[in-house]
């Protein structure tokens, strides 16, 4: 494979840039549908959407259509002084669907971290109480209030201090373990907490990745959140659920908090919620929204016009019935080809973990820490797209809307490089490009 021009700019890279993970060495030129194209011409599968950003697939031609008509009309003004209707109806769109259909707001701002730290300025005004309560591997965002309620990985905190105080994590429990243990234990820490040295009266909220993400796709265990919901209803703190990576139907719904049959009291959203463009919010319980007052909570840029154009069009697609048929063939396809590869590979990959179009394949790295980097970088030069997270787990979140044909595509060839790796067919040579966790 030539790569020539994409060395070139990514020579430069490191000069002009603050560092960041690289996974390979690749420059989008382009990128259409589940297609990237690099800069060399090489063309490649999709299975990251940006990382979960772009559930409906690269530059979406309808979205662009909606975002161009809007550009011609005007780009943004500040919602802060001046409303405009794109804004209006699409929060209203996102409010008519939020679980158990109850009466909810918006409050809108630009990354998902930014989301996360408008909750807990809502929680905290709502509630009057301070104290956060969060749970182990969570990933939240990089803002100070966002990183403060994370803990997945000591090097986003290294040296970065101090963070928000008053923020206690307890372990999550996946849906890994039987029903037994999730009864038993899945609350146990938490419930002495609440007797021993943290008052639960003092709690404003408890935040949650119902599917924690970037802790290598796991879903919660059913009872887990159930108990806890239970607690929280019990001492008047609030389930904030954090979708900015599983929401907008990354798990087959709309909010993965539907697969639970919960109703949160509020959810944080962003990556997929502007289509490529920026944008996120905090949805909540009317009385939540209310309580802050003018000029308590204010983004320049939030909920712009472009960006609420590109997100009523893309909501229009989510629910319209022939995208809806695509997503269950493509979850149903998505899943039996996970299935099917953790058969055929038992000796490299020890569990897949998934839930609608998005999964973990964990692999097993005990005798060779470089296995999933080779593994990764074999499927890049195979012409597939895909990164790893939490170490050894390869993240699979193609496009929802990703054509049969490049599903399949995709998971023969993560299937070869994994045979390539067996056979010793993968030099050591490419852990030259190997900058990740
Ligand atoms: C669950 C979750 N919450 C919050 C964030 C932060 O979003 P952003 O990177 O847009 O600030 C992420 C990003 O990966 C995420 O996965």
């Amino acid at each position: 494979m030539k790569i020539d021009k994409c060395l070139k700019v990514l020579g430069e890279k490191d000069n002009f840039l603050m560092r960041n993970f690289q996974y390979f060495p690749l420059v989008v030129k382009e990128a259409k549908g589940s297609i990237i194209t690099d800069l060399d011409d090489n063309k490649f599968i999709d299975f990251l959407s940006s990382a979960s950003s772009l559930n409906l697939g690269n530059s979406n031609q309808i979205i662009n259509k909606a975002i161009i008509n809007q550009l011609n009309k005007f780009s943004q003004y500040c919602i802060g002084y001046i409303a405009n209707e794109q804004v209006i109806e699409y929060a209203k769109l996102l409010t008519s669907v939020y679980p158990g259909g109850i009466k909810a707001k918006v409050s809108f701002a630009n990354s998902g971290s930014e989301a996360n730290d408008t909750a807990i300025k809502f929680a905290r005004a709502y509630t009057g109480r301070q104290k956060l309560i969060s749970f182990i591997n969570g990933y939240h965002g990089s803002t100070y209030g966002a990183i403060s309620i994370s803990s997945c990985t000591n090097k986003m905190k290294n040296g970065l201090g101090p963070f928000l105080p008053e923020v206690f994590f307890f372990p999550f429990y996946g849906n890994d373990i039987n029903d037994e243990v999730a009864e038993r234990e899945s609350t146990k820490d938490l419930e002495e907490a609440f007797e021993k040295y943290l008052p639960p009266k003092e709690v404003a909220a408890v935040f949650i990745e119902v599917v924690q993400g970037d802790a290598g796709i796991l879903p919660a265990h059913p009872i887990f959140i159930k108990k806890l919901y239970n607690l929280c209803k019990k001492n008047g703190i609030l389930f904030i659920l954090d979708d900015v990576q599983h929401g907008f139907f990354r798990t087959g719904k709309m909010f993965s908090i539907e697969h639970y049959g919960i109703v949160p009291d509020g959810i944080t959203l962003g990556k997929s919620l502007g289509s490529g463009l920026v944008g996120s919010a905090f949805l909540a319980r009317s009385e939540i929204i209310d309580k802050i007052g003018v000029p308590g909570q204010v983004f320049t840029l939030m909920g712009n016009a472009l960006t609420s154009a590109a997100g009523i069009a893309a909501f229009n697609i989510y629910y319209s019935k022939e995208f809806q048929d695509i997503l269950e063939k493509n979850i149903k396809l998505f899943q039996k080809l996970g299935n099917n590869l953790k058969e055929n590979q038992p000796e490299v990959i020890t569990k897949v973990r998934s839930i609608g179009m998005s999964m973990g394949i964990e692999i097993n790295d005990k005798n060779d820490s470089n296995s999933t980097y080779k593994i990764i970088f074999r499927c890049y030069e195979k012409g597939l797209i895909l990164v790893s997270i939490a170490g050894n787990i390869l993240r699979v979140q193609p496009p929802l809307n990703i054509e049969k044909e490049n599903l399949e595509k995709g998971f023969n060839i993560i299937n070869e490089a994994i045979n390539d790796y067996k056979n010793g067919k993968i030099s050591d040579e490419v852990l030259k490009y190997k900058q990740t966790w």
